[in-house]
């Protein structure tokens, strides 16, 4: 690599977003790169020629090791639908000259599937008009939905810290026999994939049991079956907890946030903002048996929780960060950094890459045999998938007893 090299963060932040920021800027100048130039907000920011020089960020190692251990996108992110390229040719020679400008020669974004449409129109508008420049994408997202690879950099540390306050919730929860009994709605992130709901089945162990009902998206949710198996839990247990997805809907689509307070918040890709199932359930169960309820959406902490960030999953982070960059280097584009299971037991994992085009909009959910036939739990099949994702811990470097982070850049706090 002899010149420069563009990265930018799109879509929600996850823990380990900036660890690949981190293993794209450190690897980029192992392999030769001028100046790593960082897009602020994605690919929206870099239309309005928002970008900084990442080495006046990341002066020496501690930087890196902050930046790692930083929460949500160090560069700020979007939710921007690049158009089609056939008739706004305008936007992409926007691009293109700014890259040219700054005599890029590596394209790289983080993201989700959304993101993975931005890399794969780029790649492709570039090769039609002849460009030399390799776009390859890094994969992230807490929902865990990216098609063709094992799981994706964030999960892990989001799935960690549902287990661990699922854990810590389930106990306090049954320290009060209340007269009517007590019933816990936790809401989870993930919209149509349940692969951060199911993993608050990982807070069962020895000394914890763990949720009693779980509801994924994947699986048409029906209201009445649910009273039914409250009512039961509630006459035997002095606490009951289900865990539920963000997503849950009807047999007929509408979600169990829109039968309550709807928020109707939509973004650049069509996607509704859901929150409020836990709310509406928590109502609808006091309505129907008169007993204490509460409603608990881990909301933003789930995936802005770096102060307990998952080690295996700041690693592979790091490691999709660095593979994006060798894959560039070795003169590839279009393409997007996999993880693949190599063995199970003991757990390995290397990165591969594949087609952006097969990725791009597409979604991975949870597969109907890793649910129970009752659709209210996961199997065990799902936890042995998880469960080595979530291992190890990324300590904080702690500052008067606080988490130390990366200064947030010039430019991100004010409004344009
Ligand atoms: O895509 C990641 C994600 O965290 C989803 O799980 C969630 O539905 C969505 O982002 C929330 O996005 P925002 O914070 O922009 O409302």
């Amino acid at each position: 690599m002899k010149r420069n090299v563009m990265v930018g963060q799109s879509g929600g932040p996850t823990a380990a977003i900036n660890a690949s920021l981190a293993g794209i800027y450190i690897t980029a100048k192992e392999c030769g790169a001028k100046t790593v130039y960082g897009m602020l907000n994605g690919i929206q920011g870099l239309l309005e020629g928002r970008y900084i020089d990442l080495s006046e960020h990341v002066k020496d190692d501690l930087d890196a090791e902050l930046l790692k251990r930083t929460p949500a996108s160090f560069l700020g992110s979007c939710r921007y639908k690049l158009p089609a390229a056939e008739g706004n040719e305008e936007v992409y020679e926007k691009v293109f000259a700014t890259l040219k400008e700054l005599d890029i020669e590596v394209f790289i974004y983080i993201g989700g599937n959304d993101s993975m449409d931005t890399i794969n129109k780029l790649s492709k508008y570039g090769q039609s008009v002849g460009s030399e420049i390799r776009f390859i994408g890094c994969p992230k997202t807490v929902d865990n939905d990216l098609a063709l690879t094992d799981h994706t950099p964030g999960y892990g540390s989001a799935a960690k810290y549902i287990a661990i306050s699922m854990k810590e919730l389930i106990r306090d929860s049954f320290t009060i026999d209340f007269k009517q009994g007590m019933c816990t709605i936790v809401e989870i992130m993930g919209r149509d994939a349940g692969w951060l709901t199911g993993a608050a089945a990982l807070s069962k162990d020895e000394d914890c049991d763990g949720p009693d009902l779980i509801y994924l998206p994947e699986v048409p949710f029906d209201i009445e079956s649910f009273r039914e198996k409250v009512k039961v839990l509630l006459a035997k247990k002095v606490s009951v907890v289900v865990a539920v997805s963000e997503g849950i809907h009807t047999a007929d689509g509408t979600y169990v946030c829109e039968l309550g307070n709807s928020v109707d918040f939509v973004d650049a890709f069509g996607h509704k903002q859901l929150s409020g199932t836990a709310s509406y359930l928590a109502g609808y169960i006091a309505n129907e048996f008169g007993c204490k309820t509460r409603a608990i959406e881990f909301s933003t902490l789930q995936r802005a929780g770096s102060h307990i960030a998952s080690l295996t999953d700041t690693n592979e982070g790091y490691a999709a960060g660095r593979a994006a960059i060798l894959a560039a280097d070795e003169g590839k584009t279009g393409l997007m950094v996999v993880f693949e299971r190599l063995s199970k037991h003991p757990y390995v994992c290397g990165t591969g890459l594949r087609d952006v085009d097969k990725i791009a909009n597409d979604e991975r959910v949870v597969p109907r045999e890793w649910i129970n036939e009752d659709g209210d739990y996961v199997t065990d099949e799902f936890l042995s998938y998880a469960k080595p994702l979530i291992r190890g811990e990324l300590v904080p470097i702690m500052v008067n007893g606080l988490p130390k982070h990366l200064n947030v850049p010039d430019g991100l706090r004010e409004r344009k």
